[in-house]
């Protein structure tokens, strides 16, 4: 389902409708978005990303232009989450506070990576797959594992990757 109150970009591509739940985000022009993928109210993604499958961009998360996010990586916006008040009460939007998260243009994030809640992914960094991301991850560092530590920086890797190594 996509409601009718998301704001898409000219060229956003959803190529089965069906199969996401978007509601109250903003989708920048040209950006892919796979199925199985639910982005939540206040979510703003740039131009030019990759969703993958399986992703789940919640409340309170901004992601700049030309951003990879791999399969099932799930952001996170409450790092101490409660279903009930201390009255018992069941708690409601107003009984908590989205900390925000930024993920800086180019980025790219692995698959089944978590994004804890408050953390800035630095322009251009690399975040392996399965990480779960506890700190502000630097401009073009390869950060890998949990908790995740920087383990490399992109422009010295480029060599290994097909698509810019040369001749490749
Ligand atoms: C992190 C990644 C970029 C590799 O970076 P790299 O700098 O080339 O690292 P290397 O492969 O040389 O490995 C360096 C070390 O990190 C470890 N490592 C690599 N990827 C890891 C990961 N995702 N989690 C934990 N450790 C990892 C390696 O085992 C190696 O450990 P060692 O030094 O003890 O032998 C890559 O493994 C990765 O996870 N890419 C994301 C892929 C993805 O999710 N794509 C989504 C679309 S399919």
């Amino acid at each position: 389902m996509i409601a009718p109150d998301v704001v898409l970009a000219p060229d956003v591509a959803i190529h089965q409708p069906e199969l996401v739940n978007l509601y109250g985000c903003t989708i920048g022009k040209a950006t892919r978005i796979g199925p199985f993928v639910e982005i939540q109210r206040g979510a703003r993604i740039g131009a030019y990303c990759k969703i993958s499958s399986h992703t789940f961009i919640c409340s309170g998360v901004e992601i700049e232009d030309g951003v990879f996010v791999g399969h099932g990586v799930m952001f996170i916006n409450d790092l101490y989450p409660q279903a009930l008040n201390q009255d018992d009460s069941l708690q409601t939007e107003a009984d908590w506070k989205v900390i925000p998260t930024r993920v800086r243009k180019r980025a790219s994030i692995g698959s089944n990576a978590t994004i804890l809640a408050g953390v800035t992914i630095g322009e251009g960094c690399l975040v392996g797959a399965g990480a779960v991301v506890s700190k502000d991850v630097p401009d073009y560092a390869i950060v890998a594992g949990v908790p995740a530590k920087i383990i490399g920086d992109v422009r010295r890797a480029q060599g290994k990757n097909p698509a810019t190594r040369e001749g490749g």
